[in-house]
C-alpha cells in the first residue's frame, strides 16, 4: 500500500490579514473641489489600541495642490481628512531618513517619492519590521545592528598628545564617499530577503555598509578586530548578492557594493 504522507499547512498568525477599510471619498459638492484633480491613497492602517480588529487598508482622496511629494499627501491627510494617521517623517527633503516606508512595492523616502508617478498610491509600512501603528515600523532591532558594528572612530593616535589633527590624503577620503552618506532609513534592509529570513543574526545591508564606512576609513586603527566581529557564518556571509538592497536605495548608495568589499577585505587582512 502506497504511503500516504501528511500535509503540513501553514496558517497566517491571527487577526494579520489585511482587511478592506474606510473609504474617505470626497462629497463632490464643494465648487473649488469641481476643479481640482484628485489622486487616490491606498494605506495600511493598524491601531494597537484595538488589537481584536485585522490591519485594514483606508483608501483617501486627495487633491494635487497638495504637494508634489506622497509625504505632502499624507500630511493634506493628517491635516484635513484623518488626523489619526501615523507616520513618521521630520527633514521633508531626504536627509533624515525616518520617512521610509513601501510604496507601491518598493521601499523608499515619502518625502522624495513624486505622487505623479503612479495612479494609485498603495501606502505601507517598510515590510517585514513589526509595526507600531500604522505606517510606523519597530526599528528597535535595526538600531542594536548598527550600534553592534562600533559606528565610531576607534584610534590609538591621541590628537592631544600628538598635538596634530587626525589628517587623511584626498585619495583616502574619497574611499568614503557612497559610505557616509547613508542616511539609516532602513529601506535596503527591509528589502533583503535574506534579512527577513534571518533577522536575528544577519545584521543586513544597511549596518554593513556603515561597517565597511569604518574599515575603509584611514584614521580608524581598529579594521582587523572589526572584521574579526564580522566573522561567523551569519553576520555578514548571509549575503547572498540578490542586489534589492542597491536597487531599492533612495539615495542611489551601493550596500551590495560595500558588503562585496568587507569580504575582499576578510581575504586581503
Ligand atoms: S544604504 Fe541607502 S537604503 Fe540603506 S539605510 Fe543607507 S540610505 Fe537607506
Ligand atoms: S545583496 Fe546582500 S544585502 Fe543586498 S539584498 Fe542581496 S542578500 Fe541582501
Ligand atoms: S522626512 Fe526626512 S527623509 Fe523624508
Amino acid at each position: 500500500m502506497p504511503t500516504v504522507k501528511k500535509m503540513i499547512s501553514f496558517g497566517l498568525p491571527k487577526k494579520s490579514k489585511v482587511v478592506e477599510g474606510i473609504k474617505h471619498i470626497r462629497a463632490n459638492n464643494n465648487s473649488q473641489e469641481k476643479n481640482e484633480e484628485f489622486k487616490t491613497f491606498e494605506i495600511y492602517r493598524y491601531n494597537p489600541d484595538t488589537p481584536d480588529n485585522n490591519p485594514q487598508i483606508d483608501t483617501y482622496e486627495v487633491p494635487l495642490s497638495c504637494g508634489q511629494m506622497v509625504l505632502d499627501g499624507l500630511i493634506y491627510i493628517k491635516n484635513h481628512i484623518d488626523s489619526s494617521l501615523t507616520f513618521r517623517r521630520s527633514c521633508r527633503e531626504g536627509i533624515c531618513g525616518s520617512c521610509a516606508m513601501n510604496i507601491n512595492g518598493k521601499n523608499t523616502l515619502a518625502c522624495i517619492q513624486k505622487i505623479n508617478e503612479y495612479k494609485t498610491l498603495k501606502v505601507f509600512p517598510l515590510p517585514h519590521m513589526p509595526v507600531i501603528k500604522d505606517l510606523v515600523p519597530d526599528m528597535t532591532q535595526f538600531y542594536s545592528q548598527y550600534y553592534s558594528i562600533d559606528p565610531w572612530l576607534k584610534s590609538n593616535v591621541d590628537p592631544i598628545s600628538n598635538k596634530t589633527e587626525r589628517l587623511q590624503s584626498i585619495e583616502d577620503r574619497e574611499k568614503l564617499n557612497g559610505l557616509y552618506d547613508c542616511i539609516l532609513c532602513a529601506c535596503c534592509s527591509t528589502s533583503c530577503p535574506s534579512y527577513w529570513w534571518n533577522q536575528g543574526k544577519y545584521i543586513g545591508p544597511a549596518a554593513l555598509l556603515q561597517a565597511n564606512r569604518w574599515i575603509e576609513d584611514s584614521r580608524d586603527t581598529q579594521k582587523r578586530e572589526r572584521l574579526d566581529k564580522l566573522q561567523d557564518h551569519f553576520s555578514l556571509y548571509r549575503c547572498h548578492t540578490i542586489m534589492n538592497c542597491t536597487q531599492t536605495c533612495p539615495k542611489g548608495l551601493n550596500p551590495a557594493k560595500a558588503i562585496a568589499n568587507i569580504k575582499k577585505e576578510m581575504i586581503d587582512e
